[in-house]
């Protein structure tokens, strides 16, 4: 293989004239995994295999003949990188119209380089070409080895002499062979986030999208699990999670071919975004990411989790501030004194920071209600004559930080703004206005708008230095798509979904530039918008405004398919007929917050949540950084637990609750195997978040080795009286 690579790059600025060396072969390897490209005598580039890496890298060569698809009347179903308009006839990656006006492309291997940047990464760039127009297509592949972690992206390049139209520009083009495939996809609704549906595939193609612009992730997921040869299992099986990284409109394909395998297409959604490409210029698609697993969905979440954690969430290994909200305890009915008592009442609770959300901002149009206000970042001289700045001071004379809520991304059409900047608001110009919680979007593919609202942020934080949190929310979808920006500067329309979410990530890449840590949450009405190329710039999501805690139970151990807990905001609420312990230790399994009016709680419910908080502290740091296991599952139990164990094994902490009491008096007869300890050390195990006055029914302090925890159990003795048990597990040193 490597000869060829050798002479592929040397000869990569000259491969119109020299004929090309036949059956090179590639390789993508992670630890475990192996991507095997291989180009033929014609140099059309194929994916020949995706499964176990081989021990010799040599037996790749030889997977092609043994398979044997014939050409079939769809061309080839397991090209790399389909084109469209010659004789690929299957759905394809990439479908352009070139500056001559020609629907046609061909796709040829010029040549693949592969580097490493560090000892756990590698990056395969592969290089196609039509061989009649200057059309060039790059596709990479990223590895992280160790967490058998891929993410796949494409360049196209325009070298002809007028712009060219992609018409559809996938971000991956994949084929697995051999299996019956179960698709797991996630639709939503709003309070029904990331709800799973798993269906075997037939032939034919599934498809999930989304075209709602922005908080794109509402009502169907760019989130996935396929599972190989039988429905997922979290501890046995080939599987794989997956994501599209992007955070606007995606298109996920997963067609069942002629020949029973699966092909897999996956990128931006072709719907109204035909994109011009000019001359000499590069189209880079977003990413696709995913795992594959073995062992099942439990080690995919955990490599993702590591992977996220180390390489892709923002400061994804630091820590983070528990707080206390106001949204639900005020709604937009507050001022300084209000807010002076919840400063108190935080401090009094034991969180990090107070939040101060909606309703602090609009003059002219006072934010009362979510009518108006949009848009006018100054702060309500009624309710907050001193402004942000004596917040910040008075909380941190109260001795927490201070955070605020923005919406910077959308407008009221009751606002200044929208009377100042009509045209920085996209709409049709001619229709009437759609709106979605009383609001608009602002474009911002212009850049005039990324200017603006890189500003909200920039000056929150040069007027207050010491303001220690943002939470960003975009609480509606695009409707009448049209940008005033775009149609002055002579740029098609079908540019807008595209460059809506370049502008986004222009304007974070320049708050990161300038304010590289400050926690950042990403919240959208709830809505579930986080992927990981906006994680990039967020410390954390809110996942849902759904804080039912049962309902909580379901969606947090969704989310943990594919999120680490230390990115997923948990708030305890008055949501549902819960007692504050059961709230409580539901929220505890992700980064704690509180949204409720602290001063109104009962003497023990108080006591409760101060021990609870001081308890958090004490084993966070498993919760945020350690590793998940999802060891009961809500769907087939009455009861669920998930557990989490530090990376040296030392410490673990077992969650458990009874989410259903229909027929169930004690809902863990049996013991709970625990997983991920070392069998050959003793553990302590004892419950703790326990209700002022109760006692644990389990023995304190009990010692058991790892080995029995693991393959006998422990009970946390879960029933209709004892809803929610926490139970702590530490190594016992003699
Ligand atoms: C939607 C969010 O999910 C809530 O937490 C709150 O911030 C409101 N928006 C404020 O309008």
């Amino acid at each position: 293989m490597k000869s060829i690579y050798f002479i592929s790059i040397f000869l990569s600025g000259l491969i119109f004239s020299i004929p090309c060396q036949s059956q090179t072969t590639i390789a993508v390897e992670t630890a475990t995994y192996a991507i095997v490209l291989q180009a033929d005598k014609e140099n059309m580039l194929s994916t020949v295999y995706c499964g176990n890496k081989l021990e010799a890298a040599a037996d790749y060569t030889g997977i092609a003949e043994i398979s044997r698809y014939p050409q079939g009347n769809a061309g080839i179903y397991n090209n790399a990188y389909t084109p469209a308009g010659t004789w690929n006839l299957s759905e394809p990656a990439l479908q352009v119209t070139h500056a001559d006006g020609n629907t046609s492309l061909d796709l040829k291997y010029v040549s693949h380089l592969t580097t490493k940047p560090d000892a756990n990464t590698s990056i395969t760039e592969i290089t196609l070409q039509d061989p009649v127009y200057k059309l060039t297509v790059q596709l990479f592949y990223k590895t992280w080895n160790k967490e058998n972690v891929i993410e796949q992206w494409t360049e196209i390049s325009n070298k002809e002499q007028g712009p060219v139209i992609l018409q559809k520009y996938a971000s991956a083009n994949l084929y697995f062979t051999n299996k019956d495939f179960y698709l797991t996809s996630f639709q939503g609704e709003y309070l029904k986030e990331l709800q799973p549906m798993e269906e075997k595939l037939l032939q034919g193609t599934r498809t999930i999208d989304s075209k709602l612009g922005t908080r794109a992730m509402l009502l169907g997921s760019p989130n996935f699990m396929v599972s190989f040869g039988g429905p997922a299992k979290e501890n046995s099986g080939t599987v794989m999670l997956g994501q599209l990284a992007w955070s606007g409109n995606f298109k996920l394909d997963f067609e069942v071919d002629s020949y029973k395998n699966l092909r897999l297409i996956t990128g931006i959604n072709p719907y109204q975004a035909a994109y011009t490409l000019q001359p000499g210029k590069s189209f880079k698609t977003p990413s696709l990411i995913y795992t594959l697993s073995n062992t099942g969905t439990g080690e995919a979440s955990r490599q993702l989790h590591t992977w996220a954690r180390k390489y892709r969430l923002l400061d994804g290994q630091g820590e983070r501030l528990t707080l206390l909200n106001n949204w639900e305890a005020t709604y937009f009915d507050f001022d300084e004194n209000k807010l002076s008592g919840l400063f108190k009442d935080a401090k009094k609770l034991g969180v990090d920071m107070f939040l101060l959300d909606d309703g602090w901002f609009g003059n002219k149009y006072p934010r009362n209600n979510d009518n108006a206000g949009l848009g006018d970042w100054q702060e309500n001289v009624k309710k907050l004559p001193h402004g942000i700045g004596y917040l910040v001071k008075e909380a941190k004379a109260a001795g927490v930080k201070f955070g605020i809520w923005i919406e910077p991304e959308m407008v009221n059409p009751k606002s200044d703004l929208y009377e100042k900047h009509l045209d920085w608001v996209i709409r049709q110009p001619q229709r009437p206005e759609k709106y979605y919680r009383n609001q608009l979007v602002l474009d911002l593919s212009n850049p005039e708008v990324q200017n603006f609202v890189f500003g909200i942020i920039d000056d929150l934080f040069t007027k207050n230095p010491e303001l220690a949190f943002i939470k960003w929310d975009c609480n509606a979808v695009i409707y009448n798509a049209y940008s005033a920006w775009l149609n002055k500067n002579k740029i098609p329309q079908t540019h807008l979904y595209t460059e809506y979410v370049k502008g986004l990530y222009i304007v974070l890449e320049r708050i990161r530039a300038k304010y590289p840590k400050v926690p950042m949450m990403l919240c959208s009405g709830g809505g579930g918008r986080a992927d990981y190329e906006i994680l990039k710039y967020f410390t954390e999501f809110w996942p849902s405004d759904n804080t039912e805690p049962v309902e909580r139970i379901f969606l947090q151990w969704d989310y943990s398919y594919f999120f680490p807990s230390i990115a997923i905001d948990c708030h305890v609420t008055d949501w549902g007929k819960q007692p504050i312990k059961f709230r409580v230790d539901v929220a505890s399994m992700g980064k704690l917050g509180f949204d409720i009016v602290a001063a109104k709680l009962s003497e023990n419910d108080l006591a409760f949540c101060q021990q609870a908080i001081k308890n958090y502290n004490g084993f966070k740091d498993i919760v945020w950084h350690g590793n998940q296991y999802r060891l009961l599952s809500p769907y087939e139990n009455p009861a669920a637990a998930i557990e989490y164990v530090s990376e040296d094994k030392t410490t673990a902490i077992l969650f458990s609750y009874l989410h259903s009491n229909r027929f169930v008096i004690n809902a863990t007869e049996r013991p709970i195997q625990l997983k991920g300890l070392d069998a050959a050390k003793k553990y302590a195990v004892k419950e703790i978040n326990l209700y002022p006055g109760a006692k644990s029914t389990l023995e304190e302090g009990k010692i058991y080795t790892g080995d029995f925890l693991m393959n006998v159990g422990l009970n946390p003795d879960v029933n209709y009286g004892r809803t929610s048990v926490i139970i702590q597990i530490n190594e016992v040193v003699k």
